[in-house]
C-alpha cells in the first residue's frame, strides 16, 4: 500500500552526506509508489520546546510557539512513516532534528491522554567514524523512542566513514542500502 512518508532532515549541509542518503532513499520509495514530503530543517525556523505543556489546543498548529513547525504539523499528522535523517553529532541527533522531535509533543497534547499518534519510522544517518560502537548510542536512543511511542521500526542506514560533505558519493554501497530501504517499505 502506498505510504505517506515525512522526512525530517536535520543536516545543516545542503549537499552533505545525509542529503545524499535522503536522495537515494527517496528514489527507492518513490519507485515503490510512496509519497515523500521532506523538510530541510536547516532552512526553517524551528525553536526548541519551551516545556510549557500548554499545547494541544489547535489541531492544525498545536504548539503555542509560532514558527515553521506550523508547516510540519499537518504533514506529520497525515504521515504513515517518519524518517529521522541526521548527521551523527556527539553520538546523537543534530540539534536541528532534536528540536523538531521535541516539538511533536504538542501533537500528543491534542489527545486527552497525551498519546502520540502511532506511526512507523526509519533512520538515515551519516558519520565520520567507523568503530563497531559508533552508532550504538544513537541507535539505542532511536529504538527507545520507537518502543515508548509504540511505533514500528522499518530500518536504518548508518553510514560511517564520511567526514567531508559528499564523501558518501564515493560509497555506492551505502547509497544502495538507503535506496533499498526506501524500496522495501
Ligand atoms: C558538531 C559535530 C559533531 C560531530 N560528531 C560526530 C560524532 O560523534 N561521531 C562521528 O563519527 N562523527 C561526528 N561528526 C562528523 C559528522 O557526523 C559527519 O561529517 C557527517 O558525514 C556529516 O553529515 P552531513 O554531511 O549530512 O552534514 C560530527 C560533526 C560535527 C560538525
Amino acid at each position: 500500500m502506498a505510504k505517506k512518508i515525512l522526512i525530517l532532515n536535520g543536516s545543516p549541509r545542503a549537499n552533505g552526506n545525509t542529503a545524499a542518503l535522503i536522495d537515494a532513499f527517496t528514489e527507492g520509495a518513490q519507485a515503490a509508489g510512496h509519497t515523500i514530503t521532506r523538510f530541510d530543517l536547516r532552512s526553517m525556523k524551528v525553536n526548541g520546546c519551551l516545556g510549557c505543556c500548554r499545547g494541544g489546543k489547535d489541531p492544525q498548529n498545536p504548539c503555542v510557539q509560532r514558527d515553521d513547525m506550523a508547516k510540519i504539523y499537518p504533514v506529520y499528522q497525515e504521515a504513515d512513516l517518519v524518517v529521522f535523517a541526521s548527521p551523527l553529532y556527539y553520538w546523537g541527533f543534530s540539534g536541528q532534528l532534536k528540536c523538531a522531535i521535541d516539538r511533536l509533543f504538542a501533537v500528543a497534547e491534542l489527545d486527552p491522554d497525551c498519546r502520540n499518534p502511532i506511526k512507523s519510522a526509519a533512520l538515515l544517518m551519516a558519520a565520520e567514524d567507523t568503530y563497531d560502537n559508533t552508532f550504538a548510542p544513537v541507535l539505542f536512543y532511536y529504538q527507545s523512542v520507537l518502543r515508548n511511542l509504540g511505533w514500528t521500526d522499518c530500518g536504518h542506514v548508518c553510514a560511517g566513514g564520511n567526514l567531508e560533505a559528499g564523501a558518501i558519493l564515493q560509497k555506492p554501497g551505502q547509497l544502495a542500502q538507503a535506496r533499498a530501504l526506501g524500496a522495501s517499505l
